[in-house]
């Protein structure tokens, strides 16, 4: 009789093997630009915001593909504090479909030992969305997988404004503030900083995303929309980061 194991990989283990990814060198916290929305939509000749529904199922799909692989923290930017400028239907719809998410993904993602959480001044979001927002939070606030964050109505310049505003509130005299002082006032100052970020379509910047925090973070831009990306594009970004070498600021051979 022969002995079958019980004890069930995630499928996505045996893929990034496969890839040539070392699963013990995982990056601890990977964070998103999830770009090329419109555009992609532009090509197909959509609305926009059908571009942005496209997003939301590549999400879903990137989640699980993180949590599978062993990812302790992901964060994505699901909407920029300068998103407000676009046209109002657009922002709307964008509010709508974070909300319509949240609200949808959250039995599942508690099934799946996610913990949800934000990054930005959500006080100023609309109601709705705040609700389901702060409903997911505390829901999964005891869940020991993935932490997955959505930035939303974030600024990595306002988080700063925010955090200077605080140890100044806080009544830290001058002369005892330094890096630290700074890191432990950001929003998710427990948080390990993000140590690969991972942009699509193909825009060389950072946007005002984790500027902080992503100071000695690798970056990586592929030309792949956010729509088309999928869980292959991800290892594929992992694997990169896997063939980088970090150096903070030191010399590769540099004796200890
Ligand atoms: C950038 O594409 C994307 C956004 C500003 C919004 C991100 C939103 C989603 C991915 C929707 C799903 C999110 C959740 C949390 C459910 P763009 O509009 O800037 O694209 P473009 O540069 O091609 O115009």
């Amino acid at each position: 009789m022969s002995i079958v194991s019980s004890s069930k990989e995630f499928p996505i283990l045996a893929q990034a093997r496969a890839q040539g990814i070392d699963l013990g060198a995982l990056p601890h916290h990977v964070a998103i630009i999830m770009d090329g929305n419109g555009r992609w939509a532009k090509r197909k000749g959509l609305a926009r915001l059908l571009g942005h529904r496209e997003g939301y199922m590549t999400l879903k799909k990137v989640i699980r593909a993180a949590s599978d692989l062993g990812i302790k923290y992901l964060t994505v930017y699901a909407f920029s504090a300068e998103n407000w400028r676009r046209p109002e239907d657009e922002v709307a719809g964008i509010m709508k479909l974070i909300e319509k998410a949240t609200r949808e993904e959250l039995q599942n993602m508690h099934k799946n030992n996610v913990r949800i959480n934000v990054a930005g001044r959500i006080e100023e979001v609309p109601a709705g969305l705040r609700d389901a927002l702060l409903h997911g939070i505390e829901t999964t606030a005891a869940n020991t997988g993935i932490t997955f964050t959505l930035a939303v109505n974030y600024g990595g310049r306002a988080e700063i404004v925010d955090a200077v505003k605080a140890i100044v509130t806080s009544g830290v005299p001058a002369d005892q503030i330094d890096e630290s002082t700074i890191s432990n006032h950001l929003y998710n100052a427990a948080q390990p900083e993000p140590d690969l970020m991972v942009r699509t379509a193909g825009e060389m910047r950072w946007s005002n995303f984790l500027i902080w925090q992503s100071a000695y973070c690798e970056l990586h831009v592929t030309n792949v929309t956010w729509p088309e990306f999928t869980e292959v594009d991800f290892l594929e970004a992992v694997k990169v980061f896997q063939q980088r070498t970090r150096k903070f600021g030191t010399v590769v051979d540099q004796p200890q």
